[in-house]
């Protein structure tokens, strides 16, 4: 059984990222499972090439830092040729409309005439980086559902029109109240790419210094009420008890209990959240202090995961009628 998940460097890693997915990747994580950093994703919107170099390696040493296997990581890009072959035919298995209702895509384009076009057949080169690998569980978050979904049934529709070549994956979701929203806006997920600084004001990021998070996590977006309780309908409240129950491995509710007022509340979720981030930051800082060793372990990666997904390409490029 194969897991297989990534992470786009749009942006720094946030802690929506940590609790709703790579948590649980090292948590579950068998010598099997697949981790990798999409940086080709991250070139859908304008983007700066400089940076996503540079963030494509701070992924990298995020996903080790986080406990994840070095053997189970590799950087999407060093699978350019593979996966550009996989996705054309993945492109030719799916239509236009399945590719247009995706909701990610309609929230970003917004029917502009600018958008990128790879921002439109994106989920298709998702798609084949979940099916060159043959992976059977992809571990994401709600958002990503949709996604996935289509993976699976451009897998079932290769197979029955072509031959079986692929296995067809299913989307592994966490339990509810994983979906980390916005400190400063509630009813917004938290998300690593924010067009400004000052939105950052509500994303807590996973290499942040402990006295910002701190600060981030007081200045969290409340409703008034007095009381502490939890009830998904109160958005704020209720987020800032779902990050202290994932970071405890506790519920909302019983979390509530021990607060008397927000302001305590909080100082409680700010300690949790330094204390299980300190040990992930010190350790990708040291990482990312010896470039030469991440070199290594993104060499070895890619070989590793390049070797697994080749025979299903060319399975794949022969039973279109095409390569030898
Ligand atoms: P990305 O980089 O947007 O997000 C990485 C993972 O983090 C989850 N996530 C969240 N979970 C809870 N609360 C949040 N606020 C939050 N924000 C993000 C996402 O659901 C995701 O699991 N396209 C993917 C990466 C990808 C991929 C793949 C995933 C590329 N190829 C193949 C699976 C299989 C993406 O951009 O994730």
């Amino acid at each position: 059984m194969t897991r297989l998940s990534g992470i786009t460097p749009s942006g720094r890693v946030q802690l929506g990222n940590y609790l709703g997915a790579i948590q649980r990747w090292a948590s579950q994580g068998t010598a099997e499972d697949l981790y990798f950093v999409s940086d080709l994703h991250a070139m859908t919107t304008t983007h700066n090439p400089a940076m996503l170099r540079a963030l494509t390696g701070e992924q990298l040493a995020v996903l080790i830092a986080a406990g994840i296997s070095a053997e189970s990581v590799f950087v999407q890009s060093d699978l350019t040729r593979e996966l550009g072959a996989l996705s054309w035919v993945l492109e030719c298995t799916c239509t236009f409309g399945e590719a247009a209702r995706m909701v990610q895509f309609k929230e970003k384009a917004k029917g502009r005439d600018g958008a990128r076009l790879s921002l439109l057949t994106y989920p298709v080169l998702m798609a084949a980086d979940i099916l060159l690998q043959g992976a059977d569980e992809i571990p994401v978050g709600e958002d990503q559902r949709q996604h996935v979904e289509l993976a699976r049934t451009l897998a079932k529709r290769f197979n029955a029109t072509y031959g079986e070549v692929f296995t067809v994956p299913s989307a592994v979701l966490p339990p509810a109240g994983a979906r980390v929203r916005d400190l400063a806006d509630p009813t917004r997920k938290m998300s690593k790419s924010t067009r400004s600084t000052s939105d950052t004001a509500g994303v807590v990021f996973v290499l942040d210094e402990p006295e910002l998070v701190r600060r981030k996590i007081r200045r969290a977006a409340t409703d008034g009420e007095p009381s502490v309780a939890y009830d998904p309908a109160r958005p704020g409240p209720a987020n800032l008890l779902e990050i202290l129950a994932a970071c405890t491995g506790s519920t909302p509710g019983e979390v509530a209990e021990g607060y008397g007022s927000y302001g305590a509340l909080k100082e409680g979720v700010a300690e949790a959240v330094v204390e299980m981030l300190r040990p992930i930051r010190l350790r990708a800082g040291e990482l990312l202090d010896d470039p030469a060793e991440l070199e290594r372990v993104r060499k070895a990666g890619a070989a590793r995961a390049a070797e697994r997904g080749e025979h299903r390409l060319r399975s794949a490029l022969r039973l279109v009628g095409t390569g030898h």
